[in-house]
């Protein structure tokens, strides 16, 4: 006997409403936190997982499996084979080696080229017209690669970058300040860790400018921070991540989330600005011949990146982000991609 009934005439399914898929590249923390993070948030009909180990791999897939009836309804698939990725909208990339304590993002260099060598190129002859996202580190340089392997046009292809280092400086500035982080506008920009660039000049809690200078025209308003209040800020950013991987081995939830936004800023055309690793060559005085990935705030859509916001910059940060720029150039240099 039949469950249900069909009803008469049932409308054809609309042309228009096809289905999304996002593919998460490698099943370990971050994969799984950003897989978890995607579906509570509802952003996806199939999500597909796919990681070198079956294992562990099909572990996850029936733990996510097993959450369907307190979840929203998501297709979970997995598989060591890039076919399961076949006709994604947003392949996630977070394979690879993650730092131990002592170890910097640049260390992971020789060893995430190697595995992006076997992962990009079938993600993207199964998906041509994704839009990649690239979360493994050297986040920077690994999206250059990625994009050179996989032969898409830039603006479908873009490192998770200092989303991630910005959500970071608007908790401490908003624990600071004594205000709702999500009041705190902030970026960082530049590469994601270690010389990344704080805009001071972005601060603002509620529409309020933060830098003192707004003090001197009698704005009472104005909250007036201490260059060393912020120097010390800019230092806690910077060791976030090391502090949490010295504590618990790796980094996990933040990233999870600060991906998930972008997911949902892509794949449902929302042209919010968020600080992301793009082809950064031409802007703020990077020679256009220098094809490097640094973040800078930009507009996300469906299509990808669609502007770059033309935000001010002093004279000191655009050079400390022309000086990142040169550093990840000469490391792309001794690069066979
Ligand atoms: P992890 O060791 O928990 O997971 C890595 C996974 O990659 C493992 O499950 C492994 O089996 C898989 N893998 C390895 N080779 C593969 C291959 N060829 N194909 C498919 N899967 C493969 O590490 P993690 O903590 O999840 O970190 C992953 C990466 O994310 C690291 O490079 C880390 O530095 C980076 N990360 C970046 C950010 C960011 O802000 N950009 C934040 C946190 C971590
Ligand atoms: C982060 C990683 C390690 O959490 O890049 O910043």
């Amino acid at each position: 006997r039949a469950l249900f009934r069909p009803i008469h005439q049932a409308a054809p399914p609309s042309p228009t409403s096809r289905r999304t898929k996002i593919s998460v590249i490698g099943a370990g923390n971050v994969g799984m936190a950003i897989a978890q993070t995607i579906l509570t948030q509802d952003l996806t009909d199939e999500l597909a997982l796919v990681d070198a180990k079956p294992d562990k791999l099909r572990g996850e897939m029936l733990d996510l499996q097993h959450a369907a009836a307190f979840l929203p309804r998501t297709r979970i698939l997995a598989s060591t084979d890039y076919d399961v990725t076949a006709d994604s909208d947003l392949c996630i990339i977070t394979a690879g080696a993650r730092q131990i304590p002592g170890e910097t993002r640049i260390d992971l260099l020789q060893r995430n080229l190697t595995l992006f060598k076997e992962i990009v190129p079938p993600l993207a002859r199964h998906s041509p017209s994704a839009l990649l996202l690239v979360v493994s580190n050297p986040v920077d340089v690994l999206t250059y690669i990625a994009w050179k392997l996989s032969g898409f046009p830039p603006n479908r292809v873009i490192g998770s970058g200092t989303n991630l280092d910005s959500s970071r400086f608007r908790f401490l500035l908003a624990d600071h300040l004594e205000v709702n982080a999500q009041d705190v506008q902030a970026y960082m920009v530049g590469e994601h860790g270690d010389s990344s660039v704080a805009l001071w000049s972005s601060i603002s809690v509620g529409g309020v400018p933060v830098l003192g200078q707004l003090a001197s025209d009698d704005n009472k308003a104005a909250v007036v921070m201490e260059q060393g209040v912020l120097e010390r800020i800019r230092k806690a950013v910077v060791d976030s991540a090391y502090e949490v991987i010295r504590l618990k081995g790796y980094t996990s939830w933040a990233i999870g989330y600060s991906v998930a936004s972008l997911a949902r800023s892509l794949l449902r055309d929302q042209h919010r600005i968020h600080p992301i690793s793009l082809l950064a060559a031409g802007f703020y005085g990077i020679p256009s011949d220098r094809k490097v990935f640094l973040s800078l705030p930009a507009q996300l859509g469906r299509s990808g990146v669609l502007t770059v916001a033309n935000v001010h910059l002093t004279d000191e940060e655009a050079a400390r982000l022309r000086h990142s720029a040169a550093t990840l150039w000469e490391l792309q240099q001794k690069l066979d991609v």
